[in-house]
């Protein structure tokens, strides 16, 4: 298995989880909403996608990358997917704020929440996803060391 495989794998599981995310909080109104659901999601985003994948390839590939003469579409695409992810955190942390407002009694913040869970799903867009293949297909290039087994 290349490098990327296991990020490959890890991207089809976020997408999975955030395409129910979007479609779960999309039926969401002052009347049905359910915190609990809210705080699986920002678990599951914070030490899945966030820590354990983002981590990945903010800590190990971004970095390895970075120190390569990359084409300069391929580093503003890296740049831009960091950037992302930091927007991304802030986004949860925007979430977990609204939903302790509302188990203080505040309904006015659902359709803050839905917004910013459905941006998140805007990860799920096209653009995003262009930019994340083409850096990741630098990943033969940096991560796999001479004469390691190619791709199985
Ligand atoms: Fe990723």
């Amino acid at each position: 298995m290349k490098p990327r495989g296991p990020l490959m794998i890890e991207h089809r599981l976020i997408e999975k989880l955030l395409r129910s995310a979007c479609e779960v909080v999309q039926q969401f109104n002052g009347d049905n909403y359910d915190p609990v659901v809210i705080e699986s999601i920002v678990d599951f985003v914070r030490t899945y996608a966030d820590r354990t994948h983002h981590g990945k390839e903010e800590d190990i590939l971004f970095q390895q990358l970075s120190q390569r003469n990359l084409e300069a579409r391929d580093l503003e695409a890296m740049n831009e997917l960091a950037a992302e992810h930091k927007q991304a955190r802030e986004k949860v942390r925007q979430i977990v704020v609204l939903n302790e407002r509302y188990k203080e009694g505040d309904n006015s913040v659902v359709s803050q929440i839905k917004d910013v869970v459905l941006w998140l799903g805007g990860l799920l867009s096209e653009a995003y996803q262009e930019r994340r293949q083409g850096v990741l297909s630098r990943d033969g290039e940096v991560l796999q060391r001479p004469g390691a087994a190619k791709d199985a």
